[in-house]
């Protein structure tokens, strides 16, 4: 694997990229971090199928921009409403590989052909405040559920296929300072899920990381995407050290470093200018 460089100032060079032949889905890459980290995955040489909840727009800006570098992408919506939608996205995701086979190789299509992912970047992942004694049963279902289960079991039908290939890479978003076991005033079950995935990614370093596998977590910072509307965005500016909310740029870089290096397993990563919520 070739350095953190070339995932940045690889895009459109004829040599080899780092990530040449790979297949990454990444699982909300329609916006915010999951968007940058796509562009990035793509500029490195990926094929990337891109998940996006219900933007038809910002699915079509994203592959554009992919286009615009050079790169190979396919995509499709799904909103994530339970565990189904993680099962219809694995077969969105066979589709549009065995699509992809078909153009390029003029094989025969075979619908009930499954393909698995390389690399499986989860960043969609909803976030909710509510202090904890108003926090109803259906926000504590909500956000464990988007947050931990949902990615804890795409992690599970990912893993299979990356271990008998003995390579695969797996990134998972937490929430800022779940880095570590805090407390927090206004957002226990959204940072309790998010604090969990620290367990899965060392879980997964354990199982598969002599294989070539690698699962990390990286805990953003307050970080000013698309969606944030000027009352998160002052929040945001108010409580960053520098002034500053990151950049999801900022926040895929780091992404991309931890996907390039087979080193990094288990990991939980605040990438956060050392923000304290
Ligand atoms: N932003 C921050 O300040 C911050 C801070 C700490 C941690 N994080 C974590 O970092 C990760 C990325 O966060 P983010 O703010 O960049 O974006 P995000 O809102 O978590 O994800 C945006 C992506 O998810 C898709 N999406 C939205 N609603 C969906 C639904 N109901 N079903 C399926 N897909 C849906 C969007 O597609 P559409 O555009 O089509 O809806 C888009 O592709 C998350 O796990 C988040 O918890 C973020």
């Amino acid at each position: 694997m070739k350095s953190l460089q070339d995932f940045d100032g690889g895009v459109g060079k004829s040599e080899r990229k780092p990530l040449s032949g790979r297949r990454a889905l990444v699982i909300g890459g329609t916006g915010g971090i999951g968007k940058e980290i796509a562009l990035l995955l793509a500029g490195a040489g990926a094929n990337i199928t891109l998940h996006g909840g219900s933007s038809r727009e910002r699915l079509a800006l994203t592959l554009d921009a992919i286009y615009n570098l050079g790169g190979k992408a396919d995509g499709f919506l799904c909103r994530i409403d339970g565990v189904e939608a993680i099962d219809r996205i694995f077969s969105e995701y066979s589709s549009c590989v065995a699509r992809a086979a078909y153009i390029s190789r003029n094989e025969r299509f075979i619908s009930e052909t499954c393909y698995s992912p390389d690399i499986l970047v989860y960043a969609y992942g909803p976030f909710k405040r509510a202090v904890l004694n108003e926090t109803s049963a259906a926000d504590w279902q909500f956000l464990t559920q988007q947050n931990l289960t949902l990615p804890g079991y795409a992690v599970s039908r990912v893993l299979p296929s990356m271990l008998e290939r003995k390579w695969g890479r797996i990134l998972l978003f937490g929430g800022t300072n779940t880095d570590a076991i805090r407390g927090f005033v206004s957002t226990a079950a959204y940072s309790s899920a998010k604090t969990g995935l620290g367990v899965l990614a060392k879980s997964v370093a354990k199982a598969a990381g002599g294989a070539g596998v690698t699962c990390n977590v990286i805990c953003p910072g307050l970080t000013d995407t698309e969606y944030a509307d000027e009352t998160v965005r002052a929040y945001n500016r108010a409580k960053s050290p520098a002034g500053k909310a990151l950049s999801p740029k900022m926040v895929a870089l780091t992404a991309m470093y931890v996907l390039a290096n087979r080193s990094i397993n288990g990991a939980v990563i605040p990438v956060d200018e050392g923000v304290v919520v």
